[in-house]
């Protein structure tokens, strides 16, 4: 089945839910699209020898503007990608992705299908000793911002397919090497049969208890349920913030 996703995304796009798969519909000549095998995945992952499980393990669509706006986003130094998760387990492990650092550049998400599981985390001293760790849910319309200082991935524990945005700072240089060598993030998400059971990844030094976050609106910035992401393309002066973090104020600096 075909899901349009105009409404909610700002953009003629829809999940092919089949083949999990996006359609585009308009002239999007700049989108690189590619996927992360199960391979791919493979050292980010508790078994790392998993066997059973989606693949690829998720695919991403980067610069997935359209032709029209590519003058704003390319003078405001941002890129727009849409990112795609089958639900399911990887060897009972929930599909998620690698997870990364662009240190100190933050990103917004969209939830455009799905629900999502974002797992953010800031350390000090050294990569395996995290200094924070927190959990943000979001459904649909909602955006959740990754502060700056912050690494993040995302899991899809929902049992149907996850499909997100994302404006993130053309600057940003992505690490994926804390990660990869510590075979994920700080937090396994792991399908316990009617639980989700949530573990401490054994690699890293220390980590302290997950902190349950809502997301929530920045109305600030333009960041509402109702607003597709996409539509701030017209306005990117607003989302000045995410070249220049300092700007981005809130909560998170206590965290
Ligand atoms: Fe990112």
């Amino acid at each position: 089945m075909e899901i349009n996703l105009q409404k909610i995304s700002g953009l003629s796009i829809s999940l092919d839910e089949e083949n999990l798969d996006l359609i585009f519909d308009g002239n999007f000549p700049f989108i690189e699209k590619s996927k992360r095998s199960l391979n791919d995945l493979r050292p980010y992952l508790k078994n790392p020898e998993a066997k059973n499980g989606p693949d690829p393990a998720y695919r991403i669509w980067r610069r997935a503007h359209l032709k029209k706006d590519d003058e704003k986003i390319r003078s405001a130094g941002l890129r727009y990608d849409l990112t795609l998760l089958p639900s399911g387990t990887i060897d009972g492990e929930f599909v998620k992705t690698a997870g990364h650092y662009h240190l100190p550049y933050p990103e917004i998400y969209e939830v455009l299908r799905g629900r999502a599981y974002f797992l953010i985390q800031s350390f000090e001293e050294s990569a395996e000793k995290i200094k924070s760790v927190y959990l943000a849910e979001a459904g649909p319309g909602e955006k959740f911002v990754i502060p700056p200082g912050f690494g993040h991935n995302m899991i899809n524990v929902f049992g149907e397919p996850l499909l997100t945005a994302n404006l993130v700072s053309e600057k940003a240089e992505h690490d994926y090497e804390p990660y990869k060598n510590n075979h994920g993030a700080c937090y396994y998400f792991l399908n316990g049969g009617n639980l989700i059971d949530i573990v401490k990844n054994p690699n890293y030094d220390s980590a302290p208890e997950i902190k349950k976050i809502r997301a929530r609106e920045y109305p600030e910035f333009g960041l509402t349920k109702e607003n597709p992401l996409y539509s701030l393309i017209n306005n990117l002066q607003q989302l000045k913030f995410l070249n220049h973090p300092e700007e981005f104020e809130g909560e998170w600096r206590n965290w």
